[in-house]
């Protein structure tokens, strides 16, 4: 069976057709800690989540759970500012609407960030990793419910996060500000606890730099949809078992806070620049 979003959410689309916004240049998913962001831009346009029909309420602490419309270099940027976590009981259908919103809108460029836990030994917590590869293996099989996965043909949709311009302007952006960029690939976890020691070894073992909880699915619905792109994950921490220390929601912010200055420098420029 295959969910119509068009109809799941159609209160919603009205609300947003009714609002006459430009068609946004970008659009950017903060994730946990990296609200702050929002701040750099000027912004023509605020939604509180809970005061939009149909939008899932956020339940975590570190996501806003606004949207924004935002204005920065004469672009047009929609600023999700917290997301949709499976773990809090939500749908994958109900995950993804931040995407089909960018989709419907008309944007057509996305950069997906969050937190991780950093698996790869050459990762800090604070460093920034620009994803080359997502593991989903995990999360299939809910978006059977949004691009009817058992369809021949979209069994072959692969699970792929390919260099496009976006990345491309990513990339430029990080040598421009001298915000250093690492890249790995992101393997998504379904939480909401964090990861055992062995559940991490096991990570490790299948290729897996950086962990989190979210993200996979967006970016594979984004690209199902035809928008470009791009995965900038923050590690806030390293993941179970790779340290000693016990892992915590305020470590996650705590290094959020310490990287946003150049999180953010890196975002401007990729926005002056898309
Ligand atoms: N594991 C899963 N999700 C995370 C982590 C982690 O270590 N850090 C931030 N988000």
């Amino acid at each position: 069976m295959k969910i119509n979003l068009s109809l799941k959410y159609s209160a919603l689309i009205k609300f947003f057709e009714k609002e006459n916004l430009p068609t946004p240049d970008i659009a950017i998913i903060l994730g946990s800690g990296l609200g702050d962001f929002a701040n750099r831009l000027q912004s023509k346009k605020v939604y509180r989540t809970s005061e939009l029909p149909g939008y899932p309420p956020s339940t975590i602490v570190g996501h806003e759970g606004k949207i924004h419309f935002a204005e920065k270099y004469g672009k047009n940027i929609l600023l999700f500012q917290g997301r949709i976590h499976f773990y809090e009981g939500y749908k994958i259908s109900e995950c993804v609407l931040p995407i089909f919103l960018t989709k419907k809108l008309g944007c057509k460029k996305i950069i997906l960030t969050n937190a991780a836990g950093g698996i790869n030994p050459d990762f800090t917590p604070g460093d920034l990793i620009l994803a080359n590869s997502l593991n989903g293996i995990f999360i299939k099989e809910g978006l059977a419910q949004l691009i009817g996965l058992s369809t021949p043909e979209n069994k072959n949709f692969l699970l792929s996060l390919e260099e496009n311009s976006l990345t491309n302007i990513i990339r430029k952006a990080s040598e421009k500000t001298g915000v250093e960029l690492k890249q790995g690939t992101y393997i998504y976890t379904k939480g909401p606890s964090y990861e055992t020691p062995a559940e991490i070894k096991f990570f490790k073992k299948f290729g897996a730099d950086a962990v989190g909880m979210s993200t996979v699915h967006e970016a594979i619905f984004a690209s199902y949809l035809g928008i470009e792109t791009a995965v900038i994950s923050c590690i806030t921490n390293y993941a179970s078992g790779i340290s000693d220390k016990k892992l915590s929601h305020s470590e996650v912010t705590e290094t959020a806070e310490l990287v946003k200055e150049k999180f953010s420098n890196l975002l401007e420029s990729v926005i002056e620049h898309c």
